[in-house]
């Protein structure tokens, strides 16, 4: 079996993860501390908070810009249930808006027409490892909570996503570009909201109370997020090598292809294509070839909250077209000739 999606891990992040358990400090500590300034500085911001997850960073992002019952805040439907949750943590209401059919990501005009004045921000999430379009977005005036957890490496005219929002995260669960096993990351250049976002993120050792959270990463994570983050350029040289290969073996089969938008450097976190049939029937044979596929995303926010359709047929049209064929670092060159091959044959049936 190709599964879907698989870490990439080696001797070196087991031996330095073993290192740390064997320090005896394995609760959050100095290795914490380092994988921060080492993962902000490769991001190219002032400050990061390591977090047990991307939806804990993501809800300490909206908390630090004060975002709570009575605010709106804006973001795709085309993306994981985590948005939602941070949002509703907050008690904020989650406005959902559609995408481009193109590049999968949040849509300019209708983030635009659902601005008003409880507006409090915008979530952005690069689909797949390609960024939005952040000049565009930018322009809206509305705080950008960059949501990188599938795009970190990528970036936008030269700079890396995680660089343009008023706050990012990024998340470092076991499939995603690097791993911690779960992990995240929260970035910003304000040492106020490092300070703020650094009290709620553990309520220990406190002399007074608010609500705070125990979103704390361990010292054993932060040394495999360390070890991981020094291979991230290869990971992503071996992504963008697989990606090539499909695209150019996977030209004229009728389906669509990942493009990528003049400025933008594509990671490839994702490899999604689009297809006239039956997503689901795809799947199912593939599967039948022991070739494991994932969906994109695998039910839009406008359907898990009983939203019209109507209003998001851009979602819609992807949702109901869209594959994921396995990309990661440590797939082999033999398993991608299979994927193109048996790919092919399935799509060739009438
Ligand atoms: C775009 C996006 N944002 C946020 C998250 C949440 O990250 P985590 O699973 O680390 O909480 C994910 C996870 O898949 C994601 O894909």
């Amino acid at each position: 079996m190709i599964p879907h999606s698989k870490p990439t891990l080696d001797s070196k992040d087991f031996k330095a993860v073993l290192e740390t358990l064997k320090s005896a400090h394995i609760s959050q500590g100095a290795k914490v501390e380092e994988f921060e300034d080492k993962f902000s500085n490769f991001i190219g911001l002032k400050g990061g908070v390591a977090t047990n997850s991307g939806t804990a960073a993501l809800h300490l992002a909206l908390l630090a810009l004060y975002i709570g019952e009575g605010d709106e805040v804006i973001m795709p439907s085309y993306v994981c249930s985590a948005l939602l949750n941070a949002v509703s943590y907050t008690r904020a209401t989650p406005k959902i808006v559609d995408i481009n059919e193109e590049d999968f990501n949040i849509n300019i005009s209708a983030v635009a027409a659902n601005i008003n004045s409880t507006t409090k921000a915008i979530i952005i999430p690069h689909m797949f490892g390609l960024s939005a379009d952040m000049e565009g977005l930018l322009d809206l005036g509305i705080p950008i909570v960059e949501d990188c957890a599938q795009s970190l490496g990528s970036s936008y005219r030269t700079k890396l996503t995680g660089s343009f929002g008023a706050l990012s995260i990024f998340s470092f669960y076991a499939t995603k570009m690097m791993t911690t096993g779960e992990g995240g990351m929260l970035l910003t250049n304000s040492a106020e909201q490092i300070a703020a976002i650094r009290d709620l993120r553990d309520y220990g050792g406190k002399r007074n109370y608010k609500i705070r959270y125990n979103y704390k990463m361990t010292d054993f994570q932060a040394a495999s997020g360390i070890s991981q983050l020094s291979k991230l350029p290869d990971f992503i040289r071996r992504r963008k090598e697989i990606a090539s290969y499909y695209c150019s073996e996977l030209s004229d089969c009728g389906i669509i292809r990942p493009s990528v938008p003049e400025g933008r450097e594509h990671i490839y976190y994702r490899y999604v294509i689009r297809t006239k049939k039956n997503p689901d029937e795809l799947r199912a044979k593939l599967m039948e070839k022991e070739i494991a596929c994932g969906y994109g995303v695998i039910q839009p926010l406008h359907h898990l909250l009983g939203l019209h359709a109507k209003d998001f047929p851009y979602t819609e049209a992807v949702s109901n077209s869209a594959i994921s064929i396995p990309i990661y670092p440590s797939l082999k060159d033999d398993e991608v000739e299979t994927i193109i091959r048996e790919l092919k044959a399935v799509l060739e049936e009438d």
